[in-house]
C-alpha cells in the first residue's frame, strides 16, 4: 500500500471552531455587504482568507515568549533576532517593523520619489499600494506563463528578463531605485522564483546599477520549491538555498505573519550602512527605536524561533504537501486550479468556474461568496476588486486572472478540513451553470479598495 503524507508535528492545544448552516451564512454575508473581510470569524468554519499570521506557534515559539526582554533599546531579544536574520539570510543590517507593509513602507520612504518606476514580477497589493501612494509606478515584468493556470511551468514567479532589460534600456535609469522579486510570487498564485532567476536579475541590475529588493514574506518556501524543481539544487538544505537567494539582492522586506510563522511582525534586511542610516530615520517616525521597530520584545523572541523552523525541509515538505492535497482532490474532480499548486495555497480559476458571469460584476469575487455560503469556506478573490483602479484613470484594471485564493494557514488546520473544503467545492462546481450574474460596488475607497468594499447583488 501506497504510505500517506504525515505531518511532522502533532498537536498539544485546539481551539474549537462553530459550525453553521446555508441560511445562517446567507444571512451574514448579506450584512457583510458581500465582502468577506467583513465576516465575523465565528461565521467561518474554514478560514482560508489568509496564511498571514494565522499559523500556529510550536511549543518552543511559545516558551521563547516567556524569555522576551521588553527594554526599550538594546533588548537583548533584539539581538537574539538579529543574530537568527544575519545567520539566515547574510544581511549585516536589519530594521524590525510591525509587519511586512510597514517594512515597505520605511524602506520605499527612503528609496521611492515621485515618477519613479519600480519593475518586478506581479507586485503584492500593499506593495503597489505604498509604490503608487508616492506616485510612482509598479512595471509588471512576470513571465508571459504565470498567466495561464493550465500550463506547467516549474518557476511561474519567474521575471521575465527580456521584459525586464527593455524596461530598464527604455526610461531614465534614474527613476528606477531598484527591482522588486516577490518570492514566491503571491499575485501570481505563490508561485516560485528559480535560482537561475535571481541570478540573472541580479547581473542585469548590476549592469544597470540598480538595486534588487526582494519582498520575502514566503521566501522559506521558494526555497523548498527551488530544491525540489532545480536540479542542481537537489542536495543543498534548505539554509544554503536561502542563503545564495539573498546574496543576489540588495535588501529584503519581509512579513514574518507568512514564514516566520508569528501571528505579528515583520523587517526590513539590508546589506549597505549608509542606506540602513537614512532608512532608520524613516523606522524611528513611523515603527519606533530601531531596536524594537513595532514590535515586543517577545515577539521578536518568537519570530527568531520561527525562522528556524520556518526553514527545516521537514516543515515545508509537510506544509507543501497539504496545499497539494488540497489541489489534487480539486483536481481531479475537473474544478480549475491554477497548476502547478502554489506554495501557500490553492487558486481557483475563477473565468473557467464561471464563464458565464461578466467581468463588470468581478466573477471571483462572486464565487468567493457562493464558497463562503455553501461550506462556510472563506477564501479571497484576486481579481478586479484586488487589483483597483487606474491611478491616471481611475478605470476599473481587469486583471488577466481572476482567482479565488485558498490560502492555508501554517500547522493550523487537518487534512479532513481540506477534505470537507474540497468537497464543498466541487458541489458548487456541480451546480456552476446556476450561477448567473455577480455584483456590483456600492461603496469604495480610493485606494485599496478590496478591503472595505461593499457590494450589492445583482
Ligand atoms: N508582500 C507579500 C508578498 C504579501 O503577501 C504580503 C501580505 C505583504 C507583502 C504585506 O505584508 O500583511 O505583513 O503587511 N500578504 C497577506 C496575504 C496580507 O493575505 O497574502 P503584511
Amino acid at each position: 500500500m501506497n504510505i500517506p503524507f504525515a505531518e511532522s508535528y502533532k498537536i498539544k492545544m485546539v481551539e474549537p471552531i462553530r459550525r453553521s448552516n446555508c441560511n445562517e451564512r446567507e444571512q451574514w454575508i448579506k450584512e457583510a455587504k458581500y465582502n468577506l473581510f467583513n465576516l465575523q470569524s465565528n461565521q467561518v468554519f474554514v478560514d482560508l482568507l489568509t496564511d498571514s499570521g494565522t499559523g500556529a506557534m510550536s511549543d518552543r515559539q511559545w516558551s521563547e515568549m516567556m524569555l522576551g526582554d521588553e527594554s526599550y533599546a538594546g533588548a537583548s531579544s533584539y539581538y537574539k533576532l538579529k543574530s537568527a536574520i544575519t545567520e539566515i539570510t547574510g544581511f549585516p543590517y536589519f530594521l524590525p517593523t510591525h509587519q511586512g507593509r510597514a517594512a515597505e513602507n520605511v524602506l520605499f520612504s527612503a528609496l521611492i520619489k515621485e515618477g519613479d518606476l519600480i519593475p518586478g514580477n506581479s507586485h503584492f497589493d500593499t506593495t503597489k499600494g505604498h509604490i503608487e501612494f508616492r506616485k510612482a509606478k509598479a512595471i509588471d515584468c512576470t513571465i508571459d506563463e504565470a498567466f495561464d493556470t493550465t500550463l506547467d511551468h516549474p518557476f511561474k514567479g519567474n521575471v521575465d528578463i527580456r521584459k525586464l532589460e527593455k524596461m530598464l534600456s527604455s526610461n531614465p535609469i534614474e527613476r528606477i531605485p531598484m527591482i522588486i522579486i516577490t518570492a514566491t510570487c503571491n499575485s501570481s498564485g505563490g508561485q516560485p522564483v528559480s535560482m537561475q532567476n535571481f541570478r540573472e536579475v541580479s547581473k542585469l541590475a548590476k549592469k544597470f546599477g540598480v538595486k534588487v529588493i526582494i519582498d520575502s514574506a514566503r521566501f522559506a518556501e521558494n526555497a523548498y520549491f527551488i530544491k525540489i524543481r532545480e536540479k542542481e539544487y537537489a542536495n543543498h538544505s534548505i539554509r544554503e538555498i536561502v542563503k545564495e537567494m539573498f546574496s543576489y539582492a540588495d535588501g529584503m522586506t519581509m512579513s514574518s505573519k507568512k514564514d516566520a510563522i508569528v501571528n505579528m511582525g515583520g523587517f526590513i534586511g539590508l546589506r549597505d550602512q549608509e542606506l540602513f542610516q537614512k532608512a532608520s530615520v524613516f523606522n524611528i517616525m513611523f515603527e519606533g527605536f530601531i531596536t524594537y521597530g513595532g514590535m515586543s520584545g517577545r515577539d521578536m523572541n518568537a519570530l527568531a524561533q520561527g525562522l528556524y523552523e520556518g526553514t527545516e525541509f521537514d516543515y515545508l515538505e509537510t506544509r507543501i504537501n497539504q496545499v497539494a492535497f488540497l489541489g489534487e482532490m480539486l483536481k481531479a474532480a475537473g474544478v480549475p486550479v491554477q497548476y502547478p499548486f502554489g506554495g501557500h495555497a490553492i487558486f481557483i480559476d475563477a473565468k473557467r468556474f464561471l464563464p458565464q458571469v461578466p467581468k463588470e460584476q468581478f466573477i471571483a469575487q462572486t464565487l468567493a461568496v457562493e464558497l463562503y455560503i455553501e461550506g462556510g469556506i472563506r477564501g479571497v478573490e484576486i481579481g478586479t476588486i484586488l487589483a483597483d483602479r487606474d491611478p491616471e484613470t481611475r478605470e476599473n484594471r481587469f486583471p488577466d486572472l481572476e482567482l479565488v485564493r485558498l490560502a492555508i494557514p501554517r500547522r493550523t488546520y487537518t487534512n479532513n478540513h481540506l477534505h470537507y473544503v474540497a468537497a464543498h467545492i466541487i458541489n458548487v462546481w456541480e451546480r456552476r451553470n446556476d450561477i448567473k450574474t455577480g455584483y456590483s460596488i456600492h461603496y469604495e475607497a480610493p485606494i485599496m479598495r478590496h478591503f472595505t468594499v461593499e457590494l450589492e447583488k445583482i
